[in-house]
């Protein structure tokens, strides 16, 4: 087990830090050079036979559980933007409480790390019965969702032991943005668009490697936070997942209450909770959001609200001056900010557990796979 861990005292350590390494791995082979133009091009060889199906959906459904469906949702809006067709989401225990319609014409994909979760099994079982296309995108060869969807695409992370999923998490939003690249590889008015994400896709694992180097910040960051009850991280847009996720690894590793919150919410009740106390993470890196999210950090600061600021390089003076703290993290295309932005949480989480006296690979009541309902 020592031998597994390297140089790490953790299995999530260590995934955390292998994330520039996974990241290459997932798209190994799979940004190719074409056409005349000679640029790159994605090529997804388990999905390509199925891409005019795909196109010609009324509607694509994101289907998952915890981090898989977190991961799902951060890719949302460049599948929308790419594709052009309505893609809705999913928690996989959800659509069958519902028995939700689900039609032929339908395009599924099912998101899971393991590949074996029940609840997801059981969706996919429902949305065969119902004639929709299927798509699996899992970490495990040979699973039984790999085995059972009719096309997909591995992420290729390498194996995650550790039960809170991280480097499976920035893979699968990787791998979920070049479907969207697929998807929409036809439609021209996108194009540079495409070209502009694809060029930063090729500069992420050197990303996540740059904001890896803020360890010893959020091990500092997260000695202040050791003995507190609650958490509150507020994200919009690409980086409402971040919120979801960074509050899911806080609460499943350091047993400490944390809510992601939708900051577009903000003032349909979690504003109550705001004091001097309460420390609320804001992720406000530079995309479309960012000044609605500098209007909620000064309606936060109004309420002396005790912030901690998530925001571009360079940004640190503008988005929130001297009274708050700030996490600043290089620049990315907006669509691909997730995968960095999640990064400094995971630390942030896994050095409260630490600090905690917690046990980081295998938290309380929880599993890495969950194969009953
Ligand atoms: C369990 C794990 C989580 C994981 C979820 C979905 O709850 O503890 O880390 O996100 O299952 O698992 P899957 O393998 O389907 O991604």
């Amino acid at each position: 087990e020592q031998i597994n861990k390297g140089k790490y005292e953790h299995y999530m350590q260590k995934e955390i830090h292998e994330q520039p390494e996974s990241l290459t791995t997932t798209m190994r082979g799979r940004l190719i050079r074409g056409g005349s133009s000679n640029r790159k091009s994605v090529l997804l060889g388990g999905l390509k036979d199925h891409l005019k199906t795909i196109r010609r959906s009324r509607r694509i459904v994101f289907i998952g559980c915890g981090t898989s469906y977190n991961a799902a949702l951060a890719a949302r809006p460049i599948l929308e933007e790419l594709s052009g067709i309505p893609v809705t989401m999913e928690i996989a225990s959800d659509l069958l409480d519902r028995q939700a319609p689900v039609y032929r014409d339908d395009t599924i994909i099912f998101v899971s790390q393991s590949g074996e979760t029940a609840d997801t099994l059981n969706a996919l079982e429902y949305a065969l019965g119902n004639g929709a296309l299927c798509v699996g995108i899992t970490n495990t060869v040979g699973s039984a969702i790999a085995r059972n969807t009719h096309c997909g695409v591995h992420i290729n992370a390498g194996s995650e032991i550790g039960v809170a999923s991280t480097k499976a998490y920035t893979s699968q939003i990787v791998v979920m943005a070049m479907v969207a690249l697929a998807i929409g590889a036809d439609t021209i008015s996108s194009k540079p668009r495409r070209e502009a994400i694809i060029k930063s896709l090729l500069h992420l694992p050197s990303k996540v490697k740059e904001v890896l180097k803020l360890d010893e910040e959020m091990k500092d960051l997260a000695k202040s936070l050791i003995s507190e009850q609650s958490l509150l991280m507020f994200g919009r847009g690409y980086n409402y997942a971040t919120a979801l996720e960074g509050a899911l690894k806080v609460k499943e590793v350091a047993l400490m209450h944390s809510e992601g919150i939708l900051a577009g919410e903000m003032k349909h009740g979690p504003l109550a909770l705001v004091d001097e106390n309460l420390p609320i993470v804001v992720i406000a890196t530079r995309d479309q959001c960012f000044s609605k999210q500098q209007s909620v950090i000064q309606q936060l600061k109004a309420r002396k609200g005790r912030l901690i600021v998530m925001c571009t390089e360079g940004d640190a003076a503008a988005v929130c001056g001297p009274s708050c703290r700030v996490i600043q993290v290089p620049l990315v295309v907006d669509c691909l900010q997730p995968v960095v932005n999640i990064v400094p949480l995971q630390l942030l989480a896994y050095h409260l557990t630490v600090l905690r006296g917690y046990n980081v690979d295998q938290p309380r009541n929880l599993a890495k796979s969950v194969t009953t309902e």
